[in-house]
């Protein structure tokens, strides 16, 4: 518990960190983990420095990729003024780093989703609702980035360039698909009192919690940058009522 509270405060990483106690006071760092191949749940019990001989990887290395992880994730992305930036700028922007986060994050949450729905579902009905509610978000996301990527973003950057039409039809079925994938994860956040892991919940169960909480996050601001800059500035360029 003392060694849990030492890692949340200080950030303190070391080769002799146990692997479970730091997944579980840093959630997101399992992804780290998943990466370097470091069984970080059922084992959770070694040290970083056992770990590391037996993947023939360099302690030091790693404990200094570790620190430097927890402290982008303390920092968190910095966020670009949408308000500001052109129709095309804006469009790369959101696919360059919403939908590539999203491309490489939902089949990571609905694996996961689908091993604690699985293997603790027994004990909590609602984990197996999570997992349906996760393979259902993740399949919608996904065909709805492919949507604006092949089509609405392209129209986007010709509308820019001074093409005109009505494109309501198409930015009413997107924003209709926003708000299911809104829905969905407001069910997700009931199903999980607010993505807080119970005290039996394993090192899986809390980086599920910990990735879902921050695919909200960035849902929230994803959702932000289109219903509420790119696509109004787009109709209105498209009508030609203002200059994007
Ligand atoms: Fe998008
Ligand atoms: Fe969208």
């Amino acid at each position: 518990m003392s060694t849990t509270f030492a890692l949340a405060t200080h950030s303190v990483i070391s080769a002799e960190t146990t692997i479970g106690v730091l997944v579980a006071a840093r959630p997101l760092l399992a992804r780290i983990f998943e990466k370097l191949g470091i069984d970080y749940c059922c084992g959770g019990k070694q040290t970083l420095a056992t770990a590391c001989a037996r993947l023939g990887l360099d302690p030091a290395t790693t404990v200094a990729l570790l620190n430097s992880a927890v402290a982008t994730l303390t920092a968190g992305p910095a966020e670009v003024d949408a308000a500001a930036m052109g129709l095309g700028e804006l469009a790369d922007h959101i696919e360059a780093t919403h939908h590539a986060y999203l491309k490489a994050e939902l089949p990571r949450l609905v694996e996961m989703a689908d091993r604690v729905g699985t293997k603790h579902g027994w004990r909590d009905a609602r984990l197996p609702e999570v997992a349906a509610a996760v393979n259902t978000v993740a399949l919608e996301m996904l065909s709805h980035m492919q949507k604006e990527e092949k089509i609405l973003f392209p129209l986007v950057r010709q509308i820019e360039a001074g093409a005109r039409g009505d494109i309501s039809a198409p930015i009413a079925q997107l924003e209709a698909e926003h708000e299911s994938a809104g829905n969905l994860t407001a069910k997700l956040r009931l199903l999980t009192d607010g993505f807080t892991p119970n005290a039996e919940a394993c090192n899986t169960h809390r980086a599920l919690l910990a990735g879902l909480a921050e695919f909200e996050a960035d849902l929230h601001r994803h959702v932000h940058k289109e219903n509420n800059v790119l696509f109004p500035r787009t109709l209105a360029r498209a009508a030609g009522l203002q200059p994007a």
